[in-house]
């Protein structure tokens, strides 16, 4: 078991006036290989499980294992090269004013100590170039560009490249196509799946796309208040239809 939740409760700001009891009991288990979609409406504490996870936040109860220890006791270097994140600001997970060479050098190195070492090696380059001309969007012939030209969907593109780079144990994507139009969510998306499937990636993918989150993916989760009030997988979540997923933001189906 490569992740588990047990009992987990979160409240921000106890005792005062902005108290906001944001996951009451959440219990769920991840097996290496899992692809998860997580669904849920604004503010019902999918960014607040992701950053649990990645060590960020601590819960009030419960205890988070993640690679069989707890995450609270992994040092902060490990878990970051442990744990891939992109998030929904295609600005969040590039450094504009460095190359796409760069950027790429810099999650190359990911987990290792820090030193100032800034050139990119030729093999290095070749390896760059490789993994972008596998994604199909030219950008293998830019490697010198700077990061802030490229458009949100190609900056969104190369974040997960980045992420996913050092083959992390856990990558966790929060609404990551949310900023971007139709076609390039579609296409960022697509590139998502192939990259999981590719690394045969353990992904948790939380996203308001009730499409993307059917169409991609080995399991399903939907989150309500805190809880857990549906999880499919296998043939259920293959034969999930679009109104039975819109009719559990509204509770109207017990899923027992
Ligand atoms: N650091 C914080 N301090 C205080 N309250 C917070 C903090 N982080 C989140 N919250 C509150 O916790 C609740 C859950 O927030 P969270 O960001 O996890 O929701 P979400 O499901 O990701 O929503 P969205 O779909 O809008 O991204 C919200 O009411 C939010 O205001
Ligand atoms: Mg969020």
């Amino acid at each position: 078991m490569l992740l588990k939740l047990d009992s987990i409760k979160k409240t921000f700001c106890p005792q005062t006036v902005n108290e906001t009891a944001v996951l009451t009991d959440l219990t769920f288990y991840v097996e290496e290989g899992e692809f998860i979609s997580i669904l849920g409406s604004n503010g019902t504490g999918k960014s607040t499980l992701l950053n649990l996870i990645a060590g960020i936040e601590r819960p009030d109860e419960g205890e988070i294992e993640f690679c069989g220890q707890n995450v609270l006791k992994q040092s902060p270097r490990k878990l970051a090269a442990d744990i891939g994140r992109v998030f929904q600001d295609p600005k969040s997970g590039t450094a504009e004013n460095l190359s796409i060479q760069e950027n790429l050098a810099i999650a190359s190195r990911r987990g290792e100590k820090i030193t100032l070492r800034r050139g990119v090696s030729h093999q290095a380059k070749i390896n760059f170039r490789n993994a972008l001309a596998d994604l199909g969007l030219g950008l293998e012939n830019r490697l010198s560009a700077p990061v802030g030209v490229l458009s949100g969907g190609q900056r969104q593109v190369l974040t997960l490249l980045m992420a996913t780079l050092k083959k992390p144990r856990l990558l966790l994507l929060d609404e990551h196509t949310a900023a971007l139009d139709p076609a390039t969510s579609q296409i960022v998306s697509e590139m998502t799946d192939r990259i999981v499937k590719q690394h045969g990636q353990t992904t948790l993918m939380v996203t308001h796309n009730v499409d993307a989150a059917i169409k991609y993916g080995s399991r399903l989760i939907m989150l309500n208040r805190g809880r857990i009030v549906a999880d499919v997988r296998g043939d259920e979540k293959k034969s999930l239809c679009k109104d039975e997923v819109l009719a559990l933001y509204h509770n109207e189906i017990d899923w027992e």
